[in-house]
């Protein structure tokens, strides 16, 4: 018997209606020069993979819940309570807990614009309408602009993606004071950065700051996040996300890297070395780049002739691409578009990128 021909059930109408986040790319192969998802170009403390390797032995038992011996050396590295801490399955995880638990389809969400392009996404899966705040491109903070978006809760990146900026403490408190919601102040690159907002959380109950082992610890594969909160913030948190978020071996390895201190701040100064001495060299290029606090430079590239803009930019972009240097291009918005975002790599591959550069604007001159 012929039966009817199911149709194939449709998700909720704002799911069918979502622009997935695009991560940057992962080039299968070898040979290429990833400087496009600001990994870490050096490997992990020796630490992690023995901490990895003796932790094999508890996979059979489930982890710590509330992956409590991590919770308590951040807690201790930062100088605040365990209950200030929440563990996540990488930053990603601890945002998306943010937006599930602090704004809804009647509740709005806040950003600035430029962030982090993970915010939007999230904002479409909750069904919540997101009030943008435009920066310009000396991306300034305006606190009576996010105090009047109404929105409960407002994420701001610092040190900024793209940009690498990074806001002052003076800044972000003056944000704090007038702001109603929670800001979020998102510090995947902090480790990278003048200062951080950390001394803020003693005074004000409503900021929640974000870190990452991603970035400063070599450890993006791993995937450990943690949030730092009031603890009534928390404890929010703490309801909505999966009772098991952080899996056994990434605990163990997160805090390897934790103890490991001496190891990462090495790694941290040589990173921020490369960044000035790249810095350098695309100024002596003449091209406009953004002061980074982080592990990235945001840069608008020009031709000989002094030509910049969104054409310039895809060009040189493509002409990487081509010779297995993989940076990242926003086309998206009219503050992006002309620029470039590229990780700091070693000394070895940024000079590599430099006789890149060097060749596509000889290629330019001569066309
Ligand atoms: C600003 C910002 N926040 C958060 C993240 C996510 O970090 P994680 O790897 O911890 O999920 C990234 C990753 O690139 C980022 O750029």
């Amino acid at each position: 018997m012929n039966r009817p021909a199911q149709s194939s059930p449709s998700a909720l109408p704002h799911i069918e209606a979502l622009v997935p986040y695009s991560p940057g790319h992962q080039p299968e192969g070898d040979g290429w020069i990833k400087l496009n998802t600001n990994e870490n170009p050096y490997p992990p403390s020796p630490e992690v993979g023995k901490e990895i390797q003796t932790g094999l032995q508890r996979l059979p038992l489930y982890p710590n819940p509330t992956s409590a011996a991590l919770r308590d050396a951040l807690a201790e590295f930062h100088g605040l309570e365990s209950t200030q801490v929440l563990v996540g399955n990488g930053s990603d995880d601890i945002l998306n807990l943010l937006f599930r638990s602090f704004c809804s389809d009647r509740v709005p969400a806040g950003m600035l614009e430029p962030g982090y392009s993970l915010y939007p996404v999230l904002a479409g899966i909750q069904n919540t309408s997101l009030v943008r705040i435009a920066g310009n491109k000396e991306i300034d903070l305006d606190p009576d602009a996010i105090s009047a978006s109404g929105a409960a809760i407002f994420f701001l990146t610092s040190p900024n993606a793209p940009t690498g900026v990074g806001y002052s403490l003076d800044q972000i408190a003056a944000v704090l004071e007038d702001y109603n919601g929670l800001l979020v102040v998102d510090e995947a690159y902090a480790s990278f950065a003048e200062e951080d907002a950390v001394p803020l959380l003693e005074k004000f109950p409503n900021l929640a700051i974000t870190r990452t082992f991603s970035k400063s610890h070599a450890l993006a594969g791993l995937r450990v996040g943690y949030a730092l909160a009031a603890p009534k913030v928390i404890q929010m948190l703490d309801r909505v996300r999966d009772s098991y978020n952080v899996n056994s071996l990434c605990q163990a390895g997160a805090l390897a890297a934790l103890r490991d201190a001496g190891y990462y701040q090495n790694v941290v100064n040589r990173i921020k070395t490369t960044r000035q001495n790249f810095f350098h060299e695309l100024k002596v290029r003449d091209w406009f780049t953004y002061p980074s606090q982080a592990n990235y430079l945001f840069t608008e590239p020009s031709k000989p002739d002094g030509k910049t803009g969104p054409a310039v930019a895809e060009e040189l972009f493509q002409f990487l691409r081509d010779r297995k240097i993989l940076v990242r291009y926003f086309s998206g918005s009219s503050l992006t578009a002309g620029f470039l975002r590229i990780s700091v790599g070693t000394d070895e591959q940024m000079n590599l990128l430099l006789t890149a550069i060097d060749s596509w604007r000889r290629h330019a001159q001569q066309k």
